[in-house]
């Protein structure tokens, strides 16, 4: 029996990221866009606003207001955050399927949005109720979930790099350190003076330190890693609570991100941390262990993670390197990697397998 075509919407769909995800999902042989929402943009053409779209022909953006939410088989969320936090709390009280890709429903502990995001949460009774959306460690949970917290893009190169570390007891989780790098899409479309070409162009900056918003997130997951691995021998950080530094830089280029993470080894330096990652990682369709150390270029507009590691002997440390696209595996990638699993459909459904190069 030929099974039906998934009716989605995209809620944010003017944004970065919601764009990023209609361009996926104009590709998707299973699922069909009925729902676009801008209010900026409301009435205009899709493809007018983003010729590379013009795959969409003469559908236009909608309003929020009006646009049946409710009868879609998947809502995508692509809004700042703090703006999905009633409107996600109302679809899942209407029994909804949503896959939110803001901050908004990542974190369990309620306490974390006043100090992270400096206001309490609106429906915090709703934490927890969502699904963390890195598949790769969740993939049981997601499957059938109705509710997904999509990750954010630097916890998502951070925990796919560090996992195999940290579930393997190799590194002292207490000691982890992460430098990482974006690209400038990762502040979306809204333009500012910190984000005009005059300003990024020629220029590196560390910003958000120490004090990022997804700092808590990077913690809540590699905590919950560490609790599925005993404290190693002489660690400082108990299974309960990992606390890192993260230090995300901007960089003058449009789409992709690095993320560097150092950590003290725990026991004896083991021979090749890249043969154990490929063997943590193996079957997964979008995590690659690479030869030597990853480059964002080769990620660009796929949905993959690319990671590389190396041992420093002198310091007794490990390295692990992730390289993403901050659009695709660092958003919409995993957003619809997230709804092809909530569906039951492949979960590489609509996602190809390869980057772009240059
Ligand atoms: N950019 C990335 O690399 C990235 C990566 C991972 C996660 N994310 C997350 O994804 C979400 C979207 O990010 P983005 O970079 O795509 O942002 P963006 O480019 O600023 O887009 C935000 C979208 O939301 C709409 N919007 C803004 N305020 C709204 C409101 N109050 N009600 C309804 N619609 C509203 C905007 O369109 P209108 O103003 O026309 O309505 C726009 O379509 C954020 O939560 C972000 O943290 C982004």
């Amino acid at each position: 029996m030929q099974r039906a075509i998934q009716r989605v919407g995209v809620v944010g769909a003017s944004g970065y990221s919601g764009a990023e995800l209609l361009r996926l999902l104009a590709a998707h042989p299973e699922m069909e866009v009925a729902a676009a929402t801008s209010r900026e943009f409301a009435g205009r053409r899709i493809a007018d606003v983003y010729p590379n779209l013009a795959v969409y022909g003469d559908m236009v953006y909608s309003e929020l207001e009006g646009t049946g939410l409710g009868d879609l088989d998947v809502a995508f969320l692509a809004l700042p955050h703090g703006e999905s936090m009633a409107l996600g709390a109302r679809m899942a009280e209407g029994g909804a399927r949503v896959v939110d890709f803001s901050a908004d429903f990542r974190l369990r502990d309620p306490d974390a949005y006043p100090e992270w995001f400096g206001a309490p949460h609106a429906a915090p009774e709703w934490l927890g109720k969502w699904v963390y959306g890195l598949p790769e460690i969740h993939r049981d949970e997601i499957r059938g979930a109705a509710l997904v917290a999509n990750p954010g893009c630097y916890p998502t190169a951070a925990l796919l790099a560090l996992a195999p570390l940290v579930a393997g007891r190799l590194i002292d989780p207490a000691t982890i350190v992460i430098s990482a790098a974006s690209g400038v899409s990762g502040a979306g479309r809204s333009p500012g003076a910190a984000l005009h070409f005059a300003h990024v162009e020629g220029n590196l900056r560390a910003y958000g330190v120490p004090t990022h918003k997804h700092t808590p997130e990077i913690e809540q997951e590699l905590s919950r890693l560490a609790a599925g691995a005993a404290a190693p021998e002489g660690a400082g950080a108990g299974a309960q609570g990992v606390t890192v530094t993260f230090v995300p830089h901007l960089v003058p280029m449009a789409r992709g991100l690095l993320a560097t993470c150092i950590a003290d080894l725990s026991g004896g330096a083991p021979a090749d941390l890249a043969a154990l990652a490929r063997a943590f990682w193996d079957g997964e369709p979008f995590v690659r262990v690479v030869d030597g150390l990853p480059e964002t270029k080769y990620a660009t507009a796929s949905n993959l993670c690319l990671l590389g590691y190396a041992v420093d002997r002198r310091a007794r440390r490990a390295i692990a390197v992730a390289a993403i696209d901050n659009l695709g595996k660092g958003a919409a990638g995993q957003a619809l990697q997230n709804a092809n699993l909530m569906l039951g459909l492949p979960e590489t459904t609509g996602l190809g397998g390869a980057g772009v190069y240059p």
